[in-house]
């Protein structure tokens, strides 16, 4: 459905894991793939908008027409996002460690018993950028990965996080690193369950989705 209301705005997204260090040589990650993340920034560009991708360490290509921005760590991912706004949109779409490590400066020996490892809690970038403020985007849209109970949990971090629009999926069934994704919208007016979609269909209809609240928005 026509995205053609994105030509023009400013797009920022975010996807992949990102990668938190233990030492010089080892790092935390999680199994995303940023498929989906890189579709929608694809997606907002071929419909004419200006999009800035804050990519986390993946394998994939960077989309045509989009300002790619690699990072490693959620600091990083913050960092680059701040340096990024304004926007218009912003779509949170990375994995992002919910913790970091205390990282050792040198890489850490085997001595008899296992190191222990001291966990700092990250910054919530959606949640960041969500909040009221000057920069806040007009339009927030977070995702939400669950394993059960999908839809309630969902809503929960829509109303936590502060976000206008929030794609939530089960995880449950193989979606990290997949090609397709079954999605539930929640917004301020409920829920849509989506059908079994291709992640660059999933990305097609977000960004006409997005395009109509930009619309809305304006009418108002
Ligand atoms: O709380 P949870 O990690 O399940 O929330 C997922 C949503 O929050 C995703 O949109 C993700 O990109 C975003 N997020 C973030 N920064 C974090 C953790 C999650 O932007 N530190």
């Amino acid at each position: 459905q026509g995205a053609e209301g994105l030509a023009g705005r400013h797009v920022v997204v975010t996807s992949g894991p990102t990668h938190e260090p233990i030492d010089p040589v080892r790092f935390i990650a999680n199994r995303s793939s940023g498929k989906q993340g890189h579709a929608i920034a694809a997606a907002a560009a071929r419909a004419g908008a200006r999009v800035t991708l804050i990519s986390g360490p993946v394998t994939l290509e960077d989309p045509p027409g989009v300002d790619v921005r690699r990072i490693e760590t959620a600091q990083e991912m913050l960092a680059a996002v701040k340096s990024a706004l304004p926007a218009d949109v912003f779509v949170a779409a990375a994995a992002v460690a919910d913790w970091r490590v205390e990282a050792a400066a040198q890489k850490i020996k085997k001595s008899g018993a296992p190191p222990s490892l001291t966990l700092v809690e990250n910054p919530d970038i959606l949640a960041t950028v969500a909040a009221p403020g000057q920069d806040r985007p007009g339009i927030v849209v977070g995702f939400a990965a669950e394993t059960g109970d999908t839809v309630r949990r969902a809503q929960e971090k829509f109303l936590r996080k502060g976000c206008d629009l929030l794609v939530a999926n089960d995880v449950s069934s193989g979606v990290f690193g997949a090609d397709e994704n079954t999605v539930h919208i929640v917004t301020a007016s409920g829920v849509e369950d989506w059908p079994r979609l291709g992640k660059e269909e999933v990305a097609e209809r977000l960004a006409g989705r997005l395009a109509r609240m930009l619309a809305d928005r304006n009418s108002e």
